[in-house]
């Protein structure tokens, strides 16, 4: 099947680096009037209007009002979850912190308190719908996560539920096993046993039934300590899996250096950064993730991103789409965002949430960019006057279509 896009006003994000650095990341290079040929779900071809030669196509689709990118790659979220945490929203809005809020048992224990009370069919349905939500505003790989179970039977229900997302949808996923999200109650005082469990029960099923690409940990203070994220990352080395961490959300207590020193795939999260955690990302391959709609909904710092591209690092941006501090898996609103408060350019934003973003789940080669051969995962815009519009007029949509793997949903 030969599908033909013409007159597409302005091509976006053409470039077949697998990640881009620092002042690279400047650079988004575009076609005007360009034409794009789709084969069977994959970039064929592309190139100006004029030098497209007569032949013959299945179908052709004219795009002379829109601009065309690719589509965003959220390598952090949290969408599988059960019910949501808007009493906690309310609480915050009344004066209590994020950190008092999970002191009286809610936070991450409160949506694993629900996750393990909802069946694997219904967890599946309201997953599902908030997929669905997401590929409409336009992503088309995502990384999910577990972390709201807590058990191993709660764990492992919400790995599958994110294997069934995989089988049912046009979206490419992985899977990410965060048991280490928080020590449940019953652990308290013997945390060590938790971290056995995660250990020795969980990973190996886990890694029996293939359920996960990742692993992560939440190393903060009053979480994970470093101690504890190293072993775990350990662990998970000896089942392949290449570790994503949450690091320096709220304080820097080391997380980086480890991340580094063990060849952690991401470190996401970092709004509170020290000069040497800066300089450690410098001396490895570790991809630094900057979330700027957690740092709005939770009024916390933003990521100095601007410092991590100016160190020449690369940076990509992702949602963390999760119900407690981050209800919104809208890239639209993260890249607007990263422009508005973290003072990146339009082209920086568009090449974080894409490109970068692809690298962060190990899927540059075959997403984030538009280059020969590469999944035909495509946003559509409205009629807006240029690709810098989308972040300028922050807050509407501007998506008139979403293809992903050749087909529009
Ligand atoms: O990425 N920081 C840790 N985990 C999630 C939020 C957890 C929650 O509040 O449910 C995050 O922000
Ligand atoms: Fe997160």
């Amino acid at each position: 099947m030969k599908h033909l896009i013409t007159n597409i006003k302005e091509l976006i994000g053409i470039n077949s680096n697998p990640i881009l650095i620092g002042s690279e990341m400047k650079e988004l290079h575009t076609i005007k009037n360009a034409y794009l040929l789709i084969e069977d779900g994959l970039i064929a071809d592309f190139g100006e209007m004029t030098a497209l030669s007569e032949t013959d196509y299945d179908k052709v689709t004219d795009a002379s009002t829109s601009h065309v990118l690719p589509a965003w790659c959220d390598s952090h979220t949290h969408i599988v979850y059960a019910g949501n945490r808007e009493q906690e929203f309310v609480d915050r809005i009344n004066g209590l912190t994020y950190e008092e809020i999970a002191n009286r048992g809610g936070g991450i224990l409160n949506s694993a308190k629900k996750l393990q009370e909802t069946d694997e069919e219904e967890l599946y349905r309201q997953s599902a719908v908030r997929l669905e939500e997401v590929m409409q505003m336009g992503t088309g790989a995502i990384e999910i996560k577990s972390g709201y179970g807590l058990t191993t039977e709660a764990e492992l229900k919400m790995l599958r539920v994110i294997k069934r997302l995989k089988e049912n949808y046009p979206v490419t996923i992985k899977a990410t096993f965060l048991g280490a999200h928080a020590i449940p109650a019953e652990y308290g005082k013997k945390r060590d046993k938790y971290i056995d469990l995660l250990i020795e029960e969980m990973l190996p099923q886990i890694a029996d039934q293939k359920l996960a690409d990742y692993i992560d940990v939440f190393c903060e203070t009053g979480y994970f300590t470093v101690d504890e994220t190293i072993k775990l990352m350990q662990a998970g080395k000896e089942y392949g899996l290449k570790s994503k961490l949450h690091v320096n959300q709220f304080t820097a207590i080391g997380g980086i250096r480890a991340a580094v020193e063990h060849g952690a795939l991401s470190v996401d999260h970092l709004e509170v950064l020290l000069p040497e955690d800066i300089e450690m990302l410098t001396k490895g391959a570790t991809i630094p993730v900057a979330l700027p709609s957690c740092s709005y909904f939770l009024s916390i710092p933003y990521t100095p991103a601007r410092e991590l591209i100016d160190a020449q690092l690369p940076l990509a941006l992702a949602t963390d789409y999760n119900p407690g501090s981050t209800p919104s898996g809208n890239m639209n609103f993260v890249v607007a965002t990263a422009c508005i408060k973290m003072k990146l350019t339009p082209e920086e934003a568009i090449n974080a949430a894409t490109i970068n973003g692809a690298a962060a789940m190990e899927l540059s080669q075959t997403h984030g960019s538009i280059a020969k051969g590469k999944v035909a995962n495509f946003i559509f815009t409205k009629d807006i006057p240029s690709y810098g519009y989308l972040p300028y007029s922050f807050g509407s949509n501007h998506i008139a279509q979403v293809m992903l793997q050749g087909e529009f949903i």
